[in-house]
């Protein structure tokens, strides 16, 4: 049974009373959801409580995909589109393609619906590399950055994508508690200035890179004059691209 025809009103009134901008599109997605009045209560409860809507669903938009969401797992975020986009302008038939630091794998299931590609997917934290398998069907490692690899990768990645953690250190305490309270740290944390995970790649990528390869990070717009910096220290050639409707910032590195 779905409760998708009940009258969310109460619903509507008890997350806006919790702040919740976008009630009635959050009552009409949990109502939708829950297959008993308990099971909605729950829902509620947790809503109420903080937790972030797509952690209660089970699942996030991106892309146009249904992305699956375990608990405790970083929430896939629109802005990463912009990512999805810039990679896309890199993919190849047969490109060798990863996507490093993949949390719930949302950008590596997005490349897949747009070229036919070899894909593969790491991260550090278990659950997320859980999670992934469960959206991407192939194969998903843990570890440490591009340790993770298989050595067989080594000097054959065509395409390497990386959302890895950003946020300067000092800032995290000031995100929506959604965030700090309900994803883990190390999918927030940047280091001091946010960029200590953009330091590490530029120093290993290119021993991961094939010829010509390409790597497509995340950053902010307040980091990217830093990340630049860093990343044509290196020996790279970069450039860092914006979206303003989605609010992303994406630097490209040769
Ligand atoms: C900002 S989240 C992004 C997740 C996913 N790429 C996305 O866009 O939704 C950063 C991810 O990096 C992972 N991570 C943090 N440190 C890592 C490391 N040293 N090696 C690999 N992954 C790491 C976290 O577990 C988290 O899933």
């Amino acid at each position: 049974m779905s409760l998708s025809d009940a009258d969310p009103t109460a619903t509507v009134a008890t997350l806006r009373a919790a702040g919740c901008v976008f009630a009635e599109d959050e009552a009409d997605l949990l109502h939708a959801a829950a297959r008993t009045p308990g099971e909605l209560r729950e829902m509620v409860r947790r809503r109420v409580a903080g937790d972030p809507l797509e952690q209660i669903l089970g699942w996030a938009e991106f892309h146009g995909l249904r992305i699956f969401v375990a608990p405790g797992v970083f929430v896939p975020r629109r802005r990463t589109e912009f990512l999805v986009a810039r990679a896309a302008t890199s993919l190849r038939p047969g490109a060798v393609v990863v996507d490093l630091c993949c949390g719930t794998g949302a950008v590596g299931a997005a490349l897949l619906t747009l070229g036919d590609i070899d894909l593969y997917a790491a991260d550090i934290d278990p659950a997320s590399v859980a999670c992934a398998r469960r959206n991407l069907d192939v194969p998903v490692y843990q570890g440490d950055l591009l340790d993770a690899l298989p050595e067989d990768l080594r000097g054959r990645i065509d395409v390497l994508v990386a959302n890895a953690p950003y946020v300067p250190t000092d800032a995290v305490a000031l995100m929506p508690p959604e965030a700090r309270l309900h994803e883990p740290m190390v999918a927030l944390d940047g280091g001091a200035d946010g960029l200590d995970y953009l330091r590490r790649l530029a120093e290993t990528a290119p021993r991961w890179l094939a010829p010509g390869g390409v790597l497509h990070v995340e950053t902010s717009v307040e980091q990217s004059g830093v990340a630049l910096g860093i990343l044509r220290g290196a020996g790279f050639t970069a450039t860092v691209d914006h979206d303003d409707d989605l609010d992303g910032t994406v630097l490209t590195a040769h």
